[in-house]
């Protein structure tokens, strides 16, 4: 039997991004959420966005329930380019410059190819996947320009690697691959300016997205336990350190990486 660890240090409070501004996409759920608070519980001053008020509004008012700050615009649609300008300038409007931008808001459609409809699932997902980075990365640029020792962390995923069994995620496996490649582009062509831009590859972590399939596809969640060395599910703090670390100046000499956050899942 395997012993079962919880995520570490949830609440832990620090120092290492203070002074840094910081924009979080997807704020309302998950991943967005628990960086948007663990950024905040460092020292950053946050600004987040997302399409779904009331549950953006929650992170807000879990944000004040722990005495801290977070700004948030909701709802704001990231997949159309005004909205995301708006967030940028008044991000920049309120903090004076932004040296942080975390693509963690993302939309996929999970469906089996033969099933798969054009529009709706797999142009959404790719819109929702991929144009949803580009956005963002071209409103923030000039001012991640502007500021020296800038990050940008976006999201790939397991499904970059590889494919898994009984999850029908072809549309989020062309998402998250076209995200890896941009962003090891976005790196080089900011590498002169300082910016440094890196991606996280999470395997499952335990969100809105996906407790879904893990409470109700038979099999689902037992499969995805299987490839897990450590034998549990991630949850967005497991995720969050690591957006601390390569947010921070810890990270100066790291671009153009991908990091695998699973448990070991893609290693064996
Ligand atoms: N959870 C996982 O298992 C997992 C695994 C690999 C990669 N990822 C990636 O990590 C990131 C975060 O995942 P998550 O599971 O926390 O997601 P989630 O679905 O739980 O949360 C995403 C948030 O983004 C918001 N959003 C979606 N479309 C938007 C839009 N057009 N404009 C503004 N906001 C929008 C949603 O309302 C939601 O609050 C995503 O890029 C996801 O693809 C997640």
């Amino acid at each position: 039997m395997h012993p079962v660890f919880t995520p570490a240090m949830p609440g832990k409070r620090g120092d290492r991004l203070a002074g840094k501004v910081a924009v979080v996409t997807g704020i309302g759920a998950g991943i967005g959420r628990g960086i948007a608070l663990m950024f905040a519980q460092q020292g950053a001053s946050v600004v987040g966005c997302d399409i779904d008020a009331a549950s953006a509004q929650a992170t807000v008012d879990e944000a004040a329930r722990q005495d801290l700050a977070i700004h948030s615009l909701h709802p704001l649609d990231l997949t159309q380019p005004e909205p995301v300008q708006r967030l940028i300038e008044q991000t920049v409007a309120l903090h004076g410059g932004i040296d942080i931008l975390v693509n963690a808001a993302a939309f996929g459609s999970f469906a089996w190819l033969e099933a798969m409809d054009y529009e709706t699932q797999w142009r959404k997902t790719l819109t929702g996947e991929v144009d949803i980075v580009f956005l963002a990365c071209q409103a923030a640029w000039p001012h991640l320009k502007a500021r020296s020792g800038s990050s940008v962390i976006n999201f790939a995923s397991a499904n970059a690697h590889m494919a898994l069994p009984l999850s029908a995620a072809l549309a989020h496996c062309a998402g998250k691959g076209a995200v890896l490649a941009m962003s090891r582009q976005l790196a080089m062509e900011g590498g002169p300016f300082g910016i440094r831009v890196n991606t996280i590859s999470p395997a499952l972590v335990e969100t809105a997205a996906t407790r879904r399939p893990l409470d109700h596809v038979p099999g689902f969640r037992d499969k995805v336990l299987e490839k897990c060395m450590l034998k549990r599910i991630g949850q967005p703090e497991d995720i969050g350190w690591l957006a601390i670390y390569l947010a921070s100046d810890e990270s100066g000499w790291v671009t153009a990486a991908d990091f695998n956050i699973d448990a070991g899942a893609t290693a064996w």
